[in-house]
């Protein structure tokens, strides 16, 4: 390692059973990283600031630890090659920033189990980090389309009525969330037959008309109901599977949704993940999911500890308490002492929600026979290879739809790309153009869902009304018409191991000003999203690196003048900005209201010329819900090129029959410095209607082109 990226002077080294401190000076102040928290900027401020970590059922709140752990960070160097540092060590602990400047890791247990990524690029430092801690999975594509959920719908009549009126606007909609209301009371592997009468069957319809179903699990399970009624209970009962307290054997009891008092399965336990599997493959056959959503995870308990309270010893209480929420091990959990498979719950506490993903992903693909969704509250180090996850209970306020921008970019440093937040807020009532202008951004989250808390007033895009709705069902129509551009960028996430969305530091990192933005990001190398963060705005300031940019409305060059610096551009409340890079093609297809039927629809290749009247890019496609495609060949792959005025693809693999009926339809190229004289496909010539052109330089090609055959496309 180059000198001057770790240098830790030994004298400040504490190595001690439950305290363990290091200091390094870092060789810049662009730093990255470090989670769970929502933090104000992308870039941390380093002016001695300490954040905590350990996971926590806590609503994102400035400087508060939440409900995933990644002691992960990125530092971009003066001379912009980047490197990544991974401290892997689950006990409580926390980091301060100060401004040499230098970090100090403490920690209350481990081991200085110190991973050190080279990059030299951002890229490189994640593509390296998720070597090490597991790739992306690869998500389904019905995955990719918007989801709607709440918390408090009540009935199956409400949920149906907003079901309707997402209908009656057609607006592009593929998955429904079950949140607790859909159980009778509150109880997993159950469902209310009163208020949620005939959920089976509507579960059923909502998989003919295309949609795909995910149901919330919590983790605790109640012990108080009438003996010889509740199975979930006898059975983990009977195979031993709960946290115990720390004499090792009788149950760790707390309290939580479900009525009574409640247990909570130890996932480190082998026996756990038996139980687990068994009733949510039994739970497959009286609902019909295609995912879980794992809540609670971190574990949440409503209590400081189990019953009776934690005892007073140094586990418990040890002398080093991290910045934490509370100051406290047991708030809001179980006490530290409590004892799990694979050791303390000192130890293993922030693991409780990433022990509970493999397994839960491996049971949805048993149970489904199709690529699992799984989306976790609670993450670690590694969560990415099996889980989605949202960023928590956020509040309908524009502090949190700024920050949630922070956010999405962390995860993807941590090797989760399928993260969104909960569009409109959570916690609170939203308001109207709030809400607004969090649709439009939703629509580019990686994970994009509507969700809401019990007791707020209704917040899908089709409860306001005529004009949002024609809003939101267009700018999800953006969305789903690049659904193929996303979904091979998470191809190549899962493969190469990179982020999907990323920060315009990413790409452009010898670029200092980059550093410090997080109002806007990319979508892999080549689309920005510029979202309006701020109530009343009817414009954003936008930077644009060096590169050729185009609006991604009318295909017009951005002016060279505002290359290398900041724009204003208009944002009517109809509209988020949204530019396409020079240099790289993206392929889309025409939308519709699922995914079920966009993917079927015919394709189309945006080239975005760069100043040479170059650029590349490629297709990843398959069946979109079989399990290990790649491993097993059954994928189509394309890349195409664009040089000296001709278009060419190359089929890299050809493996899904199912992309033999699929078409090119129409080609799209931005940055043409004149207009062509003659255009070809194939060696035939395209005339007439086929081609129109406009002074900006954007050609637009009408073909009809099979996808599985090479397209040549050239410009006379
Ligand atoms: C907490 C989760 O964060 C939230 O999304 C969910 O709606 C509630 N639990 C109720 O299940």
């Amino acid at each position: 390692m180059p000198p001057g990226r770790w240098d830790s002077p030994l004298v400040d080294l504490f190595f001690s059973n439950q305290f363990l401190q290091i200091t390094t000076t870092v060789p810049s102040t662009s730093v990255y990283g470090f989670g769970e928290h929502e933090h104000p900027t992308f870039k941390h401020n380093m002016d001695f600031v300490t954040y905590g970590m350990f996971s926590r059922d806590q609503a994102p709140t400035s400087f508060a630890n939440l409900y995933g752990v990644h002691p992960f960070y990125m530092c971009v160097e003066p001379d912009s090659n980047a490197h990544g540092v991974l401290l892997l060590n689950s006990n409580a602990q926390d980091v301060t920033l100060s401004p040499n400047p230098s970090l100090i890791f403490r920690t209350v247990g481990g081991i200085l189990d110190f991973y050190l990524f080279m990059g030299p690029t951002p890229e490189n430092v994640v593509q390296q980090y998720t070597e090490a801690i597991g790739r992306p999975h690869m998500p389904a594509y019905w995955s990719l389309g918007f989801q709607l959920s709440r918390w408090g719908y009540g009935s199956l009549d409400v949920l149906k009525e907003t079901v309707d009126r997402m209908k009656h606007y057609d607006i592009p909609y593929d998955v429904q969330h079950f949140d607790i209301d859909y159980m009778e009371r509150r109880l997993d592997f159950t469902y209310d037959k009163v208020n949620f009468a005939g959920l089976p069957e509507f579960m059923k319809e909502m998989k003919k008309n295309g949609k795909h179903n995910v149901v919330i699990l919590d983790p605790f399970i109640t012990k108080d109901e009438e003996p010889g009624t509740y199975r979930p209970y006898e059975l983990g009962q009977e195979m031993g599977v709960w946290v115990n307290n720390s004499d090792g054997v009788t149950p760790a009891v707390g309290r939580a949704w479900p009525p009574g008092d409640s247990v909570f399965p130890d996932y480190t336990n082998p026996r756990t993940v038996e139980w687990w599997t068994q009733l949510c493959l039994e739970f497959k056959d009286v609902l019909d999911y295609d995912g879980i959503w794992i809540d609670m995870n971190e574990p949440s308990n409503f209590m400081r500890g189990q019953y009776p309270g934690c005892a007073d010893n140094e586990i418990n209480n040890p002398p080093y308490i991290p910045r934490i929420s509370d100051r406290s091990l047991a708030e809001k959990t179980l006490c530290p002492d409590s004892k799990t498979y694979l050791g303390d719950h000192y130890n293993t506490h922030s693991l409780f929600g990433w022990a509970q993903t493999e397994p839960t992903f491996n049971v949805v693909q048993q149970a489904t026979g199709k690529r699992a969704f799984v989306l976790s509250r609670s993450t670690f180090v590694g969560s990415g290879k099996h889980s989605a996850h949202w960023l928590g209970d956020n509040f309908s306020q524009w502090k949190d739809l700024r920050r949630s921008v922070v956010g999405i970019l962390e995860f993807n440093l941590f090797g989760i790309p399928y993260v969104g937040a909960d569009i409109c807020g959570f916690n609170y009532n939203t308001t109207y153009e709030l809400c607004l202008r969090w649709m439009q951004l939703g629509s580019f989250y990686p994970f994009s869902r509507n969700h809401n808390a019990e007791g707020n007033s209704e917040q899908d895009p089709a409860v306001f009304g005529d004009a949002f709705a024609k809003i939101s069902r267009a700018t999800l129509r953006i969305r789903y018409s690049l659904l193929p551009y996303l979904y091979t960028l998470f191809y190549e996430s899962h493969v190469y191991g990179g982020t999907v969305v990323r920060s315009l530091m990413h790409e452009f990192t010898s670029d200092q000003e980059t550093h410090g933005i997080d109002t806007a990001f990319l979508w892999g190398p080549a689309f920005m999203i510029a979202p309006v963060l701020e109530e009343g705005a009817r414009s954003v300031t936008v930077y644009f690196p060096e590169a050729q940019w185009f609006d991604y409305y009318t295909g017009l060059k951005v002016p060279s003048a505002w290359k290398k610096s900041y724009a204003t551009v208009s944002a009517p409340l109809n509209k988020i900005p949204l530019y396409i890079r020079g240099g790289y093609i993206l392929p889309q297809q025409a939308p519709a209201t699922t995914t079920t039927e966009s993917r079927l629809n015919p394709f189309g290749l945006i080239i975005a010329l760069d100043e040479q009247g170059q650029a590349s890019g490629s297709l990843f496609w398959d069946d979109g819900d079989s399990i290990d495609t790649i491993e097993k060949e059954n994928y189509f792959l394309a890349k195409y090129t664009f040089s000296k005025g001709s278009l060419k693809t190359e089929i890299v693999k050809n493996g899904y029959r199912g992309a033999d009926t699929l078409k090119y339809n129409k080609i799209t190229i931005l940055g043409l410095k004149l207009r062509p004289q003659a255009v070809s496909l194939n060696g035939r010539s395209i005339r007439g209607d086929a081609v129109s052109y406009e002074m900006s330089g954007k050609l637009v090609l009408r073909i009809s082109a099979p996808l599985t055959q090479e397209l040549n496309i050239k410009f006379y």
